[in-house]
């Protein structure tokens, strides 16, 4: 992958494709993860002396203008850490994003509205690329949890002008591909999350390079209906039960839970119950995985030289069914203490480290959710190739 070291940034215009997909609360920005990550790329290309045009999306707006959308708060929050001002255009493509980036000079930062307010964005549309590409002379692909998506400003853009990989994207890529590259074993996957069909490519291909695959989420009630065993009112996906089965079958190092945390309501001050076995009661719902199955996990990961993982083991956004995540958060951060290579990918299970005040005890906590887990599936990102076929510098 060609990336931004040894490139002519000196004087140069540069489009910066970001992710500031970032969380906000009545316009606050409740994680900035994601824009601390790219200020590496950032800082390096102002040092250099280019003039830097950024440009992302958040939400999904699908092709419209709509203030609740607006990056104005991922502009101010930059400034912030870059302690410099960030000038910022009511929209990407036209008049005013014209005029503003070819009055930046070197050292000046330019933020850009959401790609997503105009539909060429996600149609990958070229004419919408071409016009994005004339604001700039070079561009940096920097938004690693976007790359999984063909767009106008992941895919098309590169046809206009000479692209590089930044930092983060760099990191990433080279991060997760020491999991699927000859990582240091026992290599622990712990797989979460509601869906079986989000899920299926990557218990499929790790469980091929993973010792153990500790399945959790709701998704564990398909593969426990699967078994014949009795999940009361949990989630389960019917049409997916023969498919679960039939990966049982045929992978010998998948783990399920052995117990739950169970209610009869989800809701916030449900009364939660502890069940005995794997089975769950009738009117019962499964929440979240029980405390047998955490100290299982517990001592699978303890063991771990290589741990991912994606994904809540129950429903965690509500504080009493949260358990089963955040020891999981514990048990991730004492192993990685222990010496184990760790990564975290996935809105909540990141949430869950962080919250417990274990984001600095992780290797590694990736910025792509569904990026991370196409690349763990072993899919070419559209974002990457795109680069490996662009203008060269
Ligand atoms: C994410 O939050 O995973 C990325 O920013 C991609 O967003 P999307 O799923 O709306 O394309």
């Amino acid at each position: 992958m060609r990336t931004i070291r040894n490139l002519p940034l000196q004087g140069k215009k540069v489009l910066v494709r970001v992710d500031y997909n970032v969380p906000l609360k009545d316009g606050d920005i409740t994680d900035d993860t994601r824009i601390r990550e790219s200020l590496p790329t950032l800082e390096h290309c102002l040092k250099a002396g280019a003039s830097l045009i950024l440009c992302a999306h958040l939400g999904r707006p699908k092709g419209a203008v709509n203030p609740k959308y607006s990056l104005r708060p991922a502009a101010a929050r930059l400034s912030e850490l870059l302690k410099k001002p960030v000038a910022f255009a009511n929209d990407c493509v036209g008049p005013e994003a014209k005029s503003k980036a070819a009055a930046l000079k070197p050292g000046e930062i330019l933020l850009l509205e959401n790609l997503r307010f105009h539909p060429g964005e996600e149609k990958n549309d070229e004419s919408f690329a071409k016009e994005l590409a004339s604001l700039a002379q070079i561009f940096i692909q920097d938004a690693f949890g976007a790359v999984h998506r063909a767009h106008a400003s992941t895919s098309a853009v590169t046809q206009f002008l000479p692209a590089a990989a930044g930092f983060l994207l760099e990191k990433e890529i080279s991060t997760l591909s020491r999991l699927l590259k000859g990582p240091a074993r026992p290599f622990v996957a712990v797989l979460g999350g509601a869906k079986v069909s989000d899920k299926i490519k990557v218990i499929e291909n790790l469980s091929k390079t993973a010792d153990s695959v500790v399945i959790g989420g709701a998704m564990a009630y398909t593969f426990l209906k699967s078994q014949g065993i009795s999940i009361g009112k949990s989630l389960v996906e019917d049409d997916k039960t023969d498919l679960a089965k039939e990966i049982l079958s045929s992978k010998k190092n998948l783990m399920l839970p052995v117990d739950h945390r169970v209610a009869q309501k989800i809701e916030k001050g449900a009364q939660v119950q502890e069940t005995k076995g794997p089975s769950i009661e009738p009117d019962w719902i499964g929440v979240d995985v029980g405390p047998k199955t955490s100290e299982k996990i517990s001592a699978v990961l303890s063991g771990a030289k290589t741990i991912l993982w994606n994904g809540p083991l129950g429903i965690f956004e509500i504080p009493g069914f949260a358990k089963g995540t955040t020891d999981c958060a514990a048990s991730v951060a004492d192993a990685t203490a222990k010496g184990a290579f760790s990564v975290v990918g996935g809105g909540d299970s990141v949430a869950a480290v962080t919250q417990g005040g274990f984001a600095k005890s992780i290797s590694h906590i990736s910025t792509g959710g569904g990026a991370s887990l196409e690349f763990l599936e072993g899919k070419v990102l559209p974002g990457v190739a795109a680069l490996e076929g662009a203008v060269h510098v």
